[in-house]
């Protein structure tokens, strides 16, 4: 393929139906602060509210769009680290000082500069099983190795102290071009900084506006929802699971063109995954799909998994993509994929064909930036559903 392309945004151990493992991090009890009942005044003075906070977010564009990343800031004094927002992982890790070689590309945060610093000394590691959407994940080739410690993690201005972390001391080569140090989780339960903006009186949803390149102006808001990037209302849908980390609804039917078959009408639930470009879908349903958009789009043997078809074939094809799902009053809605995310760009080894956005991956059902980026979508943990309006 044309780019190899990184980051691999749906954490494996998040889907049992995975090979990959995680050896888990020992996540710190989360206590909730009782208010004394010895103190009476201070029981009377109300926790103020957070407002919620934007981070603007620049677009990882190597001839599509890949992944979108922002600044947050660790230790004491602040250091700026670079991450992704993704919703298909759990935990925060990013480049550091402790790092081989392997991260000589990225800039690494400095624990020995910072004072609120905790060093856990626990290792573990993390395999990720999706790649950027266009390279197809191969064995464990998106693998962190990481260093378990604690420190003031800062989001849009908001502090949240005493959070739980992983400095990165090995990364495999996939990770080598990531313009950012690292990797925010995003899960469907609050954990890591979010749950401690959240004892401070956030609310318990975010926001993500991701935008073409060329569009530009993405951004995250946490606490909120920023309601002047859109038109018309929010609809809003239950997760398929609530109560796990997973950002998932259920789909009754998907529909290309305005044409559906039996295999597209079987109930299947879709992990949204912030990290992701493209779409994963098992091998029957990409290819059910791909025979309604064009019986030339063939399975790329260079790269199992991908498909791809003559580019010159590409504008003249239409392939509108109408994901259903059920709102949550019961009303049918449509995310729909227009056909201008057909192609993700020339295959490396045959450069006159073109890679097609849906990779087979038998087990699991994922759409990412490719359908996010149509949509303003709201996260909200607090009601476990989401909710999603067009721009
Ligand atoms: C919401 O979007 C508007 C328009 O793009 C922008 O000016 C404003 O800063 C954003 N508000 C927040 C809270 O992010
Ligand atoms: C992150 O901060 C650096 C300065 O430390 C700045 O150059 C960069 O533009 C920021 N990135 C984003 C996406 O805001
Ligand atoms: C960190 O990033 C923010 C905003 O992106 C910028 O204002 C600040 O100067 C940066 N700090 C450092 C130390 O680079
Ligand atoms: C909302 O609609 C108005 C009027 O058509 C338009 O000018 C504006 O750009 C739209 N805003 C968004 C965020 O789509
Ligand atoms: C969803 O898409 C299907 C297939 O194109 C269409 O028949 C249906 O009317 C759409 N539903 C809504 C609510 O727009």
């Amino acid at each position: 393929m044309m780019y190899s392309l990184s980051i691999a945004l749906f954490l494996a151990s998040g889907c049992r139906a995975l090979v990959s493992t995680r050896e888990p991090v020992a996540a710190p009890p989360h206590t909730i602060q009782l208010q004394s009942r010895l103190a009476p005044k201070e029981a009377t003075l109300r926790r103020r509210a957070l407002n919620p906070a934007t981070v603007p977010l620049a677009d990882f564009f190597l001839g599509t769009d890949l992944q979108w990343f922002g600044n947050i800031s660790v230790g004491t004094p602040p250091q700026n680290v670079s991450v992704v927002f993704d919703t298909g992982s759990e935990t925060l890790e990013f480049a550091s000082t402790m790092c081989d070689s392997s991260c000589d590309s990225q800039v690494k945060f400095d624990h020995t500069k910072s004072s609120t610093f905790v060093d856990k000394k626990t290792t573990n590691s993390i395999t990720f099983a999706t790649g950027v959407g266009v390279d197809p994940v191969v064995g464990a080739n998106y693998r962190l190795t990481l260093r378990a410690a604690q420190d003031t993690v800062t989001v849009g201005g908001l502090v949240a102290k005493k959070v739980a972390l992983n400095l990165i001391t090995k990364q495999t080569a996939k990770f080598g071009i990531d313009p950012f140090s690292g990797i925010q989780g995003m899960s469907a339960q609050a954990q890591g900084f979010f749950a401690s903006l959240i004892d401070q009186g956030l609310p318990s949803l975010f926001s993500l506006f991701v935008t073409p390149n060329a569009v530009g102006g993405a951004e995250l808001t946490i606490g909120g929802i920023n309601e002047s990037k859109f038109n018309g209302t929010l609809t809003f849908a239950p997760l398929a699971d609530p109560g796990s980390t997973t950002w998932s609804l259920t789909s009754p039917r998907i529909a290309v063109n305005g044409k559906t078959t039996s295999v597209l009408r079987q109930s299947r639930d879709i992990i949204f995954d912030s990290g992701t470009s493209n779409i994963l879908f098992s091998t029957e349903t990409t290819e059910a799909i791909y025979a309604l958009i064009s019986p030339k789009i063939k399975a790329h043997a260079a790269e199992p998994g991908t498909y791809g078809i003559a580019c010159s074939l590409i504008p003249t094809l239409p392939a509108v993509i109408d994901i259903g799902f059920t709102d949550e009053n019961g009303k049918a809605f449509n995310l729909t994929i227009p056909s201008s995310e057909l192609s993700v760009g020339p295959f490396a080894d045959s450069p006159s064909t073109c890679q097609t956005l849906i990779n087979a991956f038998d087990g699991l059902d994922l759409v990412g930036g490719s359908v996010l980026k149509h949509y303003y979508s709201v996260w909200d943990i607090g009601s476990q559903r989401m909710g999603f309006a067009a721009v």
